[in-house]
């Protein structure tokens, strides 16, 4: 049962998480808070290599063992809620609704524990750090949080959705992401006297201009893609051309193939462009996260089961990324946006989340889990 007493529980979390937020890979008073309050509840946590993060587990028995994971991690951001609970460390801010993910599943921690002699198998609770890094997923990967996993779940805080509602489906829902960065070396020479170098501003201004081209000429206009070059540096004064110039920025994709695509043109147009102009081109890529793409069966049962206390919509695709695609690599699962209800985007400075929303969060863990070892306990 998701009481009065859970709720305000949780809710005290939250507004704790929110004044104290750690940026990525820093999140050990959270860490901390997390242990203590699971350890509260008669939880044994696992030691970990990971300096941050937290996972535990509960339930019984040989049967199926089910995921739940929240996300801790804050952002560096200047607070500017005015909220007298706002940010107390200075330039960190929970701008991503994190201290909610984290609350809720603190929430339902407490319900299933009450549970617990009933429950069908075992849930395991993933507190997981590092998310807007998008090394957390993968960290705790390496260190066998899916060992023994059925299936997993989670969900983002989605502002523009009023509280009460919930966005599932499934298929993809939140785009993969290729990180790169390019490094152009020609010849520096002074601004006078450009025939005597070999001039690295110029090919790149090429490079980036016809790089814009291959989304719109070469990905299916109803696949949704974006090439966004971000960063730029090259040069710092007047009257000297510079030797290098180096540019980095993001693709996001929702298909393997729209991904190889563009990462192959964009390599081939790179590289030859700079020879044509007789220059070198050096460049990286990380390609991570992949798509969190929903599982059809998992999603079916989330979603059957979440009808019965929130208003089902579906939500429109996101070019944000998630790492919670990274456990999807490797067992089904399922992502949903729960409904918060604030006027500000996702790392806005003024970024709100509200309360009202913590019983659908802690209802879509509970309840889901109960469904969900149900079925796998049938097989
Ligand atoms: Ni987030």
């Amino acid at each position: 049962m998701i009481t009065k007493e859970v709720i305000e529980r949780a809710t005290t979390h939250r507004r704790h998480l929110h004044m104290y937020p750690e940026v990525s890979g820093e999140e050990v008073e959270t860490t901390r808070y997390i242990r203590e309050a699971l350890e509260a509840m008669g939880l044994e946590c696992w030691d970990l290599k990971s300096k941050t993060g937290v996972v535990a587990e509960l339930g019984n028995g040989e049967g199926p063992t089910l995921a739940l994971r929240a996300d801790i991690d804050a952002l560096p951001i200047v607070e500017q809620t005015g909220l007298d609970y706002a940010s107390k460390n200075e330039g960190a801010m929970h701008a991503c609704g994190h201290d909610f993910h984290t609350a809720s599943l603190l929430g339902a921690v407490q319900v299933l524990k009450a549970q617990e002699d009933k429950l069908q198998g075992k849930v395991r609770f993933i507190f997981q750090p590092a998310e807007e890094s998008n090394r957390g997923a993968r960290a705790l990967i390496s260190e066998g949080v899916l060992d023994g996993v059925d299936a997993i779940i989670g969900f983002h805080n989605k502002p523009e959705l009023p509280v009460g509602t919930i966005g599932i489906k499934a298929g993809p829902l939140m785009a993969a992401v290729g990180q790169f960065s390019v490094e152009l070396k020609g010849v520096g020479t002074h601004a006078a006297a450009p025939h005597n170098g070999n001039d690295p501003i110029v090919t790149a201004c090429q490079i980036i201009t016809n790089l814009q081209a291959i989304v719109s000429r070469h990905v299916s206009p109803l696949s949704p893609a974006v090439l966004s070059i971000s960063h730029i540096e090259g040069g710092n004064t007047w009257n000297v051309i510079p030797e290098r110039v180096f540019f980095e920025g993001t693709i996001r994709t929702f298909y393997k193939k729209d991904q190889d695509k563009i990462r192959g043109l964009m390599d081939h147009m790179v590289h030859q462009m700079a020879a044509i102009y007789g220059q070198e081109a050096h460049m990286e890529w990380i390609m991570t996260p992949p798509v969190v793409d929903n599982d059809e069966e998992v999603t079916a049962i989330v979603k059957d089961t979440t009808e019965q206390f929130a208003t089902i919509v579906t939500p429109e695709l996101t070019l944000g990324a998630e790492d919670f695609a990274n456990y999807m690599e490797y067992i089904p699962g399922c992502f949903a946006f729960i409904g918060t209800g604030c006027p500000y985007e996702w790392h806005h400075p003024s970024f709100l989340v509200d309360d009202a929303a913590l019983q659908y969060a802690i209802s879509y863990f509970v309840e889901n889990s109960q469904a969900l070892l149900n079925q796998y306990q049938k097989g």
